[in-house]
């Protein structure tokens, strides 16, 4: 199941699993509230199913600050991976990290480095085509961040951010169809 915040919640992992979902993907979690144990972030993160292979997203555009959540969660019997998110386009989250990432590829290869020297879990990143249909740089950030982590990469959407704009004006695009803040 992917990453969705909100929708990813115990009783609908529980549901998943029950009918033989074996691959769970969390919510995103803030890198920030996981170094400084947020109560709300714990809580998301305790809650999380076990008995499946788990993948936990976390963002943040600060490099330390994601070594050090990634190194609070690298624990091998609870997770599969962690997912480093570079698609979420909601205001809250790009103010540090998210899709605002692919914009500069150079700190997000930093992002990526970080996570992968402090966990022995697979790394992979969840990135859109880029920034805006003018800045189509998924190949370059994908390349980036295998060169940057231990060559695993992850690309699951194919859309711009400007193509969630244009489907909240109204131009919609066969890709864009639906209307998740973090889609
Ligand atoms: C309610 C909702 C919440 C989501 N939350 C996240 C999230 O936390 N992290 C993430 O990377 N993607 C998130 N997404 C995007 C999904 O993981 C997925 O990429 C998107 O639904 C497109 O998948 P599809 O093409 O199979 O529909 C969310 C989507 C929805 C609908």
């Amino acid at each position: 199941m992917a990453p969705m915040a909100g929708i990813n919640v115990p009783s609908f992992c529980e549901l998943l699993i029950s009918n033989g979902c074996d691959f769970i993907y969390s919510a995103l979690l803030t890198s920030y509230g996981i170094v400084r144990e947020n109560k709300k972030t714990m809580e998301m993160k305790d809650t999380l199913p076990a008995g499946v292979d788990l993948v936990v997203q976390i963002f943040g555009g600060v490099p330390e600050v994601m070594a050090e959540a990634a190194a609070a969660l690298d624990d091998p019997k609870r997770f599969a991976a962690i997912d480093v998110n570079m698609g979420c386009p909601a205001p809250k989250v790009i103010k540090c990290g998210g899709v605002a990432l692919m914009k500069t590829p150079e700190l997000a290869g930093r992002v990526v480095r970080a996570v992968a020297e402090k966990t022995s879990l697979p790394v992979t990143v969840k990135m859109r085509l880029g920034w805006d249909e003018a800045s189509i740089n998924f190949i370059e950030l994908a390349r980036i961040c295998i060169d940057n982590g231990r060559r695993q990469s992850h690309c699951t959407r194919a859309r711009a951010r400007s193509a969630l704009r244009a489907n909240r004006t109204g131009h919609r695009s066969r890709a864009s169809r639906k209307r998740s803040p973090c889609r």
